[in-house]
């Protein structure tokens, strides 16, 4: 295939990656190698997989803190499109809103109720947020939505990993973080895990109130960063609203800045609140 009749097909089967930066790329595989750089930019999603870095070349700060958005059980980096546009159209930039893909990004590959908290979706997570404080030279923010506040919550926290004992993912990364908001996050559990009966609801790593990691994140508060926030609302219906054996609000964070009223379904809040997150963002 001759190259300009490869560009056509690559657009044609929409294979132009989004993914980072050539000066994040760059910085990242630098800094911290190839393998980290493969890792946070997914490209084997295609342009769903990551975004950020604009032409920012990591040698000074950045002029705005950057946001980092994570994505929620079973979609993609990608899948925030919608919000990281609204960011793009009010003030922040190529430069400073940040997507990763954790997991395998899809509801085919994986559908939701095989989907369990796992270290090493920590991990990453925990490496977006220190490779990207570093690139832009000063604290982030981070927005968590759904699945992805707990699993942001546990990367900023470190310790152990609740399912695997022999990962030790290091100490709080709170300096690193300036504003932390949770939308229609699964932060004390998800209403449909009334037994832990599959591995999205597991007692070990799963949204089953009593789970190993949603007790440890709970445990303990004002981590998160020097500002926490929780959107959520009473007809969430992924998360919920409260969850049964323990009766708490799923998304609650104790101590967190709460808007307990958003309307609409769960990705209703997701996105509907946009104007909210962004208040939250700008009030720091
Ligand atoms: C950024 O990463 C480099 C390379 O790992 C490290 O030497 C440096 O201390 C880091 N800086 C910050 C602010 O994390
Ligand atoms: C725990 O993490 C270690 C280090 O990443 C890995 O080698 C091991 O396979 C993991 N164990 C389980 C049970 O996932
Ligand atoms: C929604 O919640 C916020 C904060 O929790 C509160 O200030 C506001 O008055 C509430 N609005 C309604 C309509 O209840």
């Amino acid at each position: 295939m001759s190259p300009r009749h490869f560009i056509l097909v690559s657009l044609l089967l929409g294979l132009v990656s989004a993914d980072f930066s050539t000066s994040f790329k760059n910085f990242i595989i630098a800094n911290y190698g190839q393998e980290m750089y493969d890792n946070l930019a997914r490209n084997d999603l295609g342009s769903v997989g990551s975004y950020g870095g604009g032409s920012h070349d990591g040698n000074s700060a950045t002029s705005k803190r950057a946001v980092i958005l994570v994505h929620g059980t079973t979609n993609n980096a990608g899948t925030f499109s919608f919000q990281r546009n609204t960011l793009l159209n009010n003030g922040w930039s190529d430069e400073t809103v940040y997507g990763t893909t954790y997991g395998s990004g899809s509801a085919e590959i994986t559908p939701a109720p095989d989907v369990a908290m796992e270290c090493e979706f920590v991990q990453q997570v925990r490496n977006m947020i220190t490779v990207v404080a570093n690139f832009t030279k000063q604290k982030v923010d981070v927005i968590g939505y759904s699945l992805g506040s707990p699993i942001a919550r546990k990367a900023i926290l470190g310790g152990e990993c609740a399912d695997n004992s022999t990962v030790n993912l290091g100490s709080p990364l709170t300096s690193s973080v300036e504003t932390y908001v949770s939308v229609a996050g699964a932060n004390r559990a998800s209403y449909l895990c009334v037994l832990p009966v599959t591995n999205a609801c597991s007692t070990t790593n799963g949204l089953f109130c009593l789970s190993s990691f949603l007790t440890n994140i709970n445990a303990q508060q004002g981590y998160e960063g020097s500002h926490i926030y929780s959107i959520y609302g009473p007809s969430d219906d992924k998360v919920g609203f409260y969850n049964l054996p323990c009766l708490t609000r799923n998304s609650r964070i104790v101590g967190a800045t709460e808007y307990a009223n958003a309307t609409g379904n769960h990705d209703a809040i997701l996105s509907g609140t946009i104007n909210l997150q962004m208040t939250y963002l700008n009030a720091n």
